[in-house]
């Protein structure tokens, strides 16, 4: 069963209005969250960042934090999410439907709609690793705001496909932003390096959380800009994301990172968010 406007639909029994904003202009945001073993991962985070993007688009959310923990958990109960399962909830909320004007219009009701997928871990490509391809960020300048609109993504994560990687590296200008659904993260002699929160990334809980745990347990991380010459000769690479997790990245425009195997510190960090993910979640 899907959330939708405020009913509970079946599947395939959903209907958008031509004049949803989310439809016609990408006029929206969202957010994916993930469920280990039937309980959701960071759904405060997710939460706090969904509030967040709302704001960035001047949109006033009707719905209050408790109000829509009630529709996720309500939404893993009708579809008999259990412990058994790993899974996904997406989440988006349109400006809403109104005649097609590009300004806001005014009065206009947000659109809710959630599902539920079955997702497994990719447990398989987290010991081998994913190669990468170095593309142009072409999106726009609030990457920060989780928005529908994500052609840009689409487009350089096709662009990867197109050239048989599984994930592109996006650069402005020469330095290293992010990939086109994850963050990435250097590592240079047993320390970690990513592009700083603004505006130019989405700031992902993941990314977050691997920050986290990397400071905890003695890995200096630095969160600031660096370049394709540094990507290329740093000694492992690897993104997070929820849905792909912490996944090392073996090489890039077909040449190797390191010595093209994964590698030690990604490996440490992996078994630190197992940990994390065992002590936190599904407890
Ligand atoms: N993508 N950067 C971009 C551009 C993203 O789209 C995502 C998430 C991330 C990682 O954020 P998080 O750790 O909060 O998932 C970074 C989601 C999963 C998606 O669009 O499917």
């Amino acid at each position: 069963m899907l959330y939708v406007d405020g009913k509970w639909v079946e599947e395939g029994q959903a209907a958008v209005n031509p004049e949803d904003r989310g439809y016609n202009f990408g006029d929206g945001i969202y957010e994916v969250v993930r469920i280990y073993k039937g309980k959701m991962y960071q759904w405060d985070a997710h939460l706090t960042r969904l509030y967040r993007s709302a704001r960035e688009i001047k949109l006033e959310l009707p719905w209050s934090m408790e109000e829509l923990n009630e529709i996720a958990s309500q939404l893993l109960q009708k579809n008999n999410i259990s412990e058994e399962d790993d899974a996904t909830l997406y989440l988006q909320i349109s400006r809403g439907a109104a005649p097609r004007v590009h300004d806001i219009p005014s009065g206009i009701q947000p659109v809710i709609m959630a599902f539920v997928r079955h997702k497994a871990r990719p447990v398989a490509d987290m010991k081998k690793g994913w190669t990468a391809q170095l593309v142009d960020d072409i999106r726009w300048l609030r990457c920060d705001i989780k928005t529908l609109n994500l052609l840009g993504a689409v487009l350089v994560k096709q662009y990867a496909k197109d050239a048989g990687a599984q994930e592109s590296i996006l650069h402005r200008n020469g330095t290293i932003t992010e990939c086109s659904s994850s963050n990435l993260f250097a590592v240079k002699n047993e320390a970690l390096y990513t592009h700083p929160a603004d505006h130019l990334i989405l700031h992902g809980i993941t990314r977050q959380s691997v920050i986290d745990l990397a400071k905890e347990n003695g890995i200096p991380v630095h969160e600031k800009p660096f370049d394709i010459p540094f990507l290329m000769q740093a000694d492992e690479l690897f993104l997070t994301s929820t849905t792909a997790e912490i996944m090392p990245l073996i090489s890039v425009d077909g040449q190797p990172i390191g010595d093209g195997q994964v590698g030690t510190v990604v490996q440490k960090l992996q078994a630190l968010f197992e940990q994390h993910i065992n002590t936190n979640v599904l407890v």
